[in-house]
């Protein structure tokens, strides 16, 4: 039996429903990079906000910054991206495709073999997956810079900025949200690996003897916010970096993951960072980048703790996730089962017919809701195929405006997930809707 969720189902739908297009595609596509329509911006700014909000409103000690993402290129040097971060690169001599030697099936690797063609593989060689370009009208050595592959550097070189403009005190975080750039050799499996993505990094300094408590910490953090933005737990699950798999920026790795339509993938990476890249930024900047702790007078580096997730890639376990197909009224149904707080539109406005006053009622309603809550009108068609087309769209709640409504002032608010449909009261709506998005359980 087909799975109910798969790759083609998805990209299928995000398209239809204006969630991610193909990027430039009307130039025949650009290989592996994709844009965001109406629906897909709305998830992934609010899947960001869900994010900013558990890791700085609601946690102590936590501050956030937005750095650029050009750098000085002395910042790629002292943090190891210029020496180690590449990957081991294989062509196939016959049909000249590329492949990540790590990444080749097994039976492949032994043998050296092309997986596409069965011709010989060359030797691995190392590919930097850092972006380059120059800045300034001069194409030279001097003029080199790098488009991030993480966005953490951008906090590490503004440790001193935060700590002497702010009033944290150890151990403390700094998050942020932005682009970073990687040019894989592989990209596949929709947005899952791009070459152009966004990551929600937060990077933890703490003392250097309190790793493992922190660790585990964050760990369970992050398992719980999955948790809490909707994901089933049945489809997550942690990985530990074996010592070959480990970055080399790394003393310990546990990777969040979760089981995709393609097989189990990493989608966020806890990293135990220890004092590596405060380190190397002292010793390549000249500048002293120690804490002197108040209470106990003592200089030293702190380590870090980093939570690394991708945005982009959590816009894809959310649509995963989602996806669902049920029956209504004998017609299959696909709906996105998003959870309230990130569905782009939370409340779906219908008046059943147009005629007879009930369109500018409806819209009264709808202008009412919407400082509360991202709305979305629609009178055209039948109300069945009005509910069907929010429910592909993973809008929540819809509520309907009948002739009732004149008389009683109630009007039905529909349940996306059951169906169902209850009474309430004009005046009661926001408060109530409010209170469902607070108790929701996926059904
Ligand atoms: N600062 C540490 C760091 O960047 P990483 O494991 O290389 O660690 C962290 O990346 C997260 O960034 C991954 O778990 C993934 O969610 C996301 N990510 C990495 N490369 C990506 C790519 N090419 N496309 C989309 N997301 C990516």
């Amino acid at each position: 039996m087909e799975p109910v969720v798969t790759m083609d189902k998805l990209v299928s739908l995000c398209k239809r429903r204006g969630y991610i297009y193909q990027s430039s595609e009307i130039y025949g596509g650009l290989s592996s990079a994709w844009d965001y329509g109406p629906l897909g911006v709305e998830l992934k700014n609010r899947i960001a906000q869900f994010w900013w909000k558990e890791m700085t409103q609601l946690h102590d000690n936590i501050v956030g910054i937005d750095a650029a993402i050009m750098m000085h290129p002395r910042v790629w040097e002292a943090s190891g991206h210029v020496a180690n971060f590449s990957d081991p690169l294989v062509e196939c001599k016959g049909c000249k495709m590329r492949f990540r030697e790590d990444q080749l099936p097994e039976e492949n690797r032994i043998s050296k073999k092309c997986p596409n063609c069965g011709k010989d593989l060359t030797e691995p060689r190392k590919f930097n997956l850092m972006f380059k370009t120059h800045i300034g009208p001069l194409e030279d050595a001097a003029s080199i810079v790098y488009l991030r592959p993480e966005t953490a550097q951008g906090i590490y070189v503004n440790f001193k900025n935060v700590t002497n403009t702010t009033r944290v005190k150890i151990p403390f975080g700094i998050a942020q949200i932005g682009k970073a750039f990687r040019n894989e050799i592989t990209t596949k499996n929709f947005i899952f690996r791009t070459c152009e993505f966004e990551q929600m990094e937060m990077q933890y300094f703490i003392r250097p003897n309190e790793d493992a408590k922190w660790f585990d910490y964050w760990k369970n953090e992050r398992i719980k916010y999955y948790e809490k933005i909707g994901v089933r737990a049945a489809k997550l699950q942690f990985h530990e970096h074996g010592k070959d798999e480990l970055a080399f920026y790394a003393r310990r790795a546990v990777d969040v993951y979760y089981e995709f339509p393609f097989g189990w993938n990493e989608i966020e990476g806890i990293h135990n960072r220890t004092d590596y890249d405060l380190q190397q930024h002292t010793e390549y900047s000249g500048k002293d980048l120690t804490w002197l702790d108040e209470e106990t007078k003592e200089r030293f580096l702190p380590f870090i703790i980093e939570t690394s997730a991708g945005l982009t890639r959590q816009v894809l376990v959310a649509l995963c996730d989602a996806y669902d197909e049920d029956e209504a009224q004998g017609e299959k149904r696909v709906v996105l089962r998003l959870h309230p707080s990130i569905a782009p539109v939370t409340v779906g406005v219908f008046p059943l017919v147009k005629k007879d006053g009930l369109a500018e009622l409806a819209r009264t309603i709808e202008l009412g809701l919407r400082e509360d809550y991202p709305t979305f009108y629609d009178e055209s068609g039948a109300i069945g195929r009005r509910y069907r087309r929010q429910d592909e769209a993973g809008t929540p709640y819809g509520i309907t405006i009948d002739y009732q409504t004149k008389e009683d002032d109630t009007v039905t608010l529909r349940f996306r997930d059951s169906m169902e449909q209850v009474r309430v009261k004009v005046g009661e709506l926001s408060a109530r809707i409010r209170s469902e998005i607070k108790n929701y359980k996926r059904s």
